[in-house]
C-alpha cells in the first residue's frame, strides 16, 4: 500500500491546496491534509514542519506544500534532514527537481500560479523520476554540511 502525501498550506496556499489535494485523490493518491484549513492568516512554518517532519523521518516518501511565495515553506521545510524540498514554478522546474535534484517535497508558490498550472505542475513532478548517475553523488555533498 503506498504512503499518503501529506500537503499542507498556510492562508495564502489554502484554496490552492484544496484544488491540489482533491488533484492527488481522483489520482488515486490517499492524501494527509495537514491544514491549514480557512483562509485565516497562519504561519507557513507550522505546516512546513508537519510535512517535513513525515517526509523526513520516512513515513512519507513525498509530500506537497504551498504559500504565497513558495519561499518560507522551502526554508522551513529544507530545516530537516533528508527533506529536498524544491520552489517549482513551471514544469520544467518541476522535472529537474525530481530528475537531477531527488526532491521530495513539491513547493508551489500560490500567488505566481492558476489552478491548472499548479496541476500540471503538480502532475509532471508526480511522474518524474530521479536519473541517479553523477546526481547521487551531489545530492550527497548537501548533506555533508549538516
Ligand atoms: C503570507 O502572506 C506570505 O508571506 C506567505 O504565504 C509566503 O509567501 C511566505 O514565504
Amino acid at each position: 500500500m503506498p504512503k499518503p502525501i501529506p500537503i499542507g498550506a498556510d492562508h495564502a496556499g489554502f484554496a490552492m491546496k484544496q484544488v491540489l489535494a482533491d488533484e492527488l485523490r481522483q489520482l488515486g493518491y490517499q492524501v494527509e491534509d495537514v491544514g491549514t484549513d480557512s483562509e485565516a492568516s497562519t504561519d507557513y512554518a507550522d505546516y512546513a514542519h508537519k510535512v517535513a517532519r513525515e517526509v523526513g523521518s520516512g513515513d512519507a516518501e513525498r509530500g506537497v506544500l504551498l504559500c504565497g511565495t513558495g519561499l518560507g515553506m522551502s526554508y522551513a521545510a529544507n530545516r530537516h534532514h533528508g527533506v529536498r524540498a524544491a520552489v517549482a514554478w513551471n514544469e520544467e522546474v518541476a522535472r529537474l527537481s525530481r530528475e537531477h535534484n531527488d526532491s521530495n517535497v513539491l513547493v508551489l508558490p500560490s500567488r505566481c500560479l492558476s489552478n491548472d498550472e499548479a496541476r500540471s505542475i503538480l502532475h509532471t513532478w508526480l511522474d518524474t523520476k530521479f536519473e541517479g548517475g553523477r546526481h547521487v553523488n551531489r545530492i550527497r555533498k548537501i548533506e555533508e554540511t549538516e
